[in-house]
């Protein structure tokens, strides 16, 4: 089953060009440049508020998504890790859409909260790669991605294809708010189009990042940090990398370093930057000089301008292709999860099974 893979994860990672082209292959014509969104018999155009719902990897899949919603369709967005929604008490005005995010479908807290917003009222919608699921079942509008089963316990392929379910949808509710021109969405379809080769591009960056999973490999803590819908990739990145290898690590946006973490840094502390060359970009590396005054070490992750001009003095560089903002949250997935893979294969741990975690947390 593995093929030539020694995991199931490092299969999977490599599966994402084309499982996220399988995936947007539901969600747009491309001959039209046009989105498609199944059938639903609701009216999405009288959304007002989306409240996002999910846990672990595919909350951070919600966070990116916050911002699609927000920025295209200027619709507000509420966003809660699942354990903590119900216990809450939101406020879930009518005409609110509330959105679950999971690959198995069946996580505990996420489905409880699914049928406390359903109870409230609120049109169901999720996104789940297990068409079968509970949460799809009981979904008015069900969005399948299309990854394939996903056997590692850490959630790769599955993060990627939700990313891209969720721009497609973002494209969509924006056109139906009246917020996008026909051209616009074209633009948009075009670059979703891209995000296969540019993920191709990124894994390319295999040997780079295998050859230096040993500089992070022997760190106690690490330190990831991004901005704007990089962010959530940190917070993802450092969701991997301790899954897999036991290594404490922490996502911060970038802008919070000065706010408290920066006391943790000396030379043992790798510090991960995520950050793509654009307008994010100065206010990034400025928060990476701070970290390098103080003896920290940098592993930038940018794209080839980016590196020029921030690359020098860094611990190690991981260059990705230089692509559209939209698809970067995808792009930038792989070299976290690449870099988790690697230092977790060169620690020894077991990358497939790790310890006290389940593929699908049935248990609140
Ligand atoms: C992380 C991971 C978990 C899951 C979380 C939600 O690698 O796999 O954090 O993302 O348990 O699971 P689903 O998406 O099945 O609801």
């Amino acid at each position: 089953e593995k093929g030539n893979y020694r995991h199931y994860m490092q299969k999977e990672i490599f599966e994402q060009p084309v499982v996220v082209a399988q995936t947007l292959s539901s969600y747009i014509r491309p001959l039209e440049q046009t989105v498609a969104l199944p059938q639903m018999d609701f009216d999405l155009s009288a959304i007002d508020r989306i409240t996002i719902v999910a846990c672990g990897t595919s909350y951070y899949a919600g966070m990116v998504a916050k911002y699609w919603f927000e920025t295209f369709a200027r619709i507000p967005v509420d966003i809660d890790v699942a354990s903590e929604f119900r216990y809450r008490d939101p406020v879930l005005q009518p005409g609110g859409l509330a959105l679950f995010i999971s690959q198995s479908g069946e996580t505990a807290d996420t489905l409880a909260a699914l049928r406390h917003c359903k109870a409230q009222g609120q049109t169901i919608a999720v996104v789940v790669n297990v068409p079968t699921s509970s949460m799809a079942r009981e979904a008015d509008l069900l969005l399948p991605t299309h990854a394939g089963p996903e056997i590692g316990v850490a959630s790769t392929k599955a993060f990627t294809c939700q990313l891209a379910v969720l721009a497609a949808l973002a494209a969509h509710l924006a056109l139906c708010k009246g917020k996008l021109s026909a051209e616009e969405e074209r633009e948009i379809v075009r670059h979703l189009i891209e995000a296969p080769a540019a993920l191709n591009a990124a894994l390319a960056h295999d040997e780079d990042i295998s050859a230096m999973a040993h500089l992070v490999a022997p760190a106690r803590d690490v330190l990831y940090l991004g901005r704007g819908p990089d962010y959530p990739l940190a917070l993802e990145g450092a969701l991997k990398l301790k899954e897999i290898s036991y290594i404490h690590a922490e996502g911060y946006a970038s802008g919070e370093m000065k706010h408290g973490p920066i006391a943790l840094i000396d030379e043992a502390v790798p510090v991960v930057v995520l950050a793509p060359s654009g307008p994010l970009f100065e206010k990034t590396v400025s928060n990476m000089q701070e970290v390098r005054a103080r003896g920290g070490k940098v592993v930038l992750i940018s794209d080839a301008e980016g590196l020029a001009e921030a690359g020098e003095g860094c611990l190690a560089t991981i260059e990705m292709p230089k692509v559209h903002p939209l698809i970067a949250p995808l792009v930038y997935a792989v070299p976290v999860q690449l870099l988790a893979y690697h230092v977790a294969v060169a620690k020894g741990t077991d990358v497939d099974q790790p310890r006290n975690l389940a593929k699908s947390v049935t248990v609140e």
